[in-house]
């Protein structure tokens, strides 16, 4: 087996690969694309592909990244799959053990699988993988959380808000799509409540029309919903957020649809509200169902 880092004269057999590889996903071209060339921590040195002897196709591809969080820097195994035919032949842990050691050499404690922020495919292992599950946990994994999708039907849903925004609007609140002029205080009101959606919220400003709806109150930020930021042209919905202090007004409600109603326009017909959450809220005014489940594993390197 060979191991080469990933090169841009990859990207389509290595699509190819992903969608041969991971019956429960999509991947064009185009999101593995996104995955790799729009990750801010991109290493071409993490990101693996390995060929067999016989084969001029790849057989497996790991993409890995280290981000710095809060309180350390965390690594990520952000994609990773082999070829079903080329399976239980040690490919995978020779394509893990490679990066695992890269990641160690900087000095990193902690690796995660998918769930890297701001741009990742899943937030987690999908446990219907059954050989992911068991791959990781052989590799050192331990599960320490879940998560879910959601997902909801755009089509038979009407997402008009301008009852309840007039309602708001009596209390001096109006939602509204963001602009330019808004991107500063937008930013200083992120770094207080939701700083780790700064980068996906930046994301929101590069869309056409920015796909960034906004509460306010005067010129104080009050919440924010946003789309197509991740997993760009797939119909991901978020990140959204109110402050706690205008929390239980109606305005997320109205944030989301706004989102959604954008989805709908685009010609989407379902979107996916990744990594929640709050299910209830999402069932109550959208009806979101759940989608897909995931298992939050990581390995602790001390
Ligand atoms: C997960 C995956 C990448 C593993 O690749 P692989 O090349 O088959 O893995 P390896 O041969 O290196 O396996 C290493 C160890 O993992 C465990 N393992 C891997 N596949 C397993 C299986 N099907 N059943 C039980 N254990 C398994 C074993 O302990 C194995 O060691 P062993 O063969 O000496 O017992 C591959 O199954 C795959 O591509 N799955 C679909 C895509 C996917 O799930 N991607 C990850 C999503 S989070």
């Amino acid at each position: 087996m060979i191991i080469k880092n990933f090169t841009k004269d990859l990207l389509t057999p290595v699509a190819k690969l992903c969608r041969q590889s991971m019956e429960l996903d999509i991947m064009p071209d185009f999101l593995l694309e996104e995955k790799i060339f729009h990750e801010p921590d991109y290493n071409p040195e993490l990101t693996l592909v390995a060929f067999s002897e016989n084969n001029s196709e790849p057989v497996g591809f790991i993409q890995a990244v280290v981000k710095a969080r809060k309180d350390e820097s965390i690594g990520y195994v952000k994609l990773f799959c082999v070829a079903p035919d080329y399976r239980r032949k040690g490919i995978g842990k020779k394509l893990y053990e490679a990066v695992e050691e890269k990641i160690k050499a900087q000095k990193i404690k902690l690796i995660r699988v998918y769930e890297s922020y701001p741009n990742y495919f899943m937030p987690g292992v999908d446990p219907f993988y059954t050989e992911a599950i068991s791959f990781f946990e052989r590799m050192g994994f331990k599960k320490f959380s879940d998560t879910s999708n959601l997902i909801c039907d755009l089509v038979t849903q009407d997402f008009d808000t301008a009852n309840d925004e007039k309602e708001l609007s009596e209390k001096n609140i109006i939602c509204k799509r963001a602009d330019e002029s808004d991107k500063e205080k937008i930013s200083q009101w992120l770094k207080i409540n939701f700083e780790a959606w700064i980068p996906e919220v930046a994301e929101a400003y590069k869309n056409n029309p920015i796909s960034l709806h906004i509460a306010l109150d005067g010129d104080e930020m009050l919440g924010f919903s946003a789309h197509e930021v991740n997993n760009r042209g797939t119909g991901w919905f978020g990140p959204m957020g109110t402050s706690a202090a205008a929390r239980g007004k109606g305005i997320g409600s109205i944030l989301l649809k706004r989102c959604l109603n954008d989805m709908k326009e685009i010609g989407h017909n379902k979107a996916i509200i990744p990594w929640v959450g709050p299910i209830p809220f999402y069932m109550n005014y959208v009806n979101a169902k759940m989608q897909r489940i995931f298992w939050r594993y990581e390995k602790n390197m001390e």
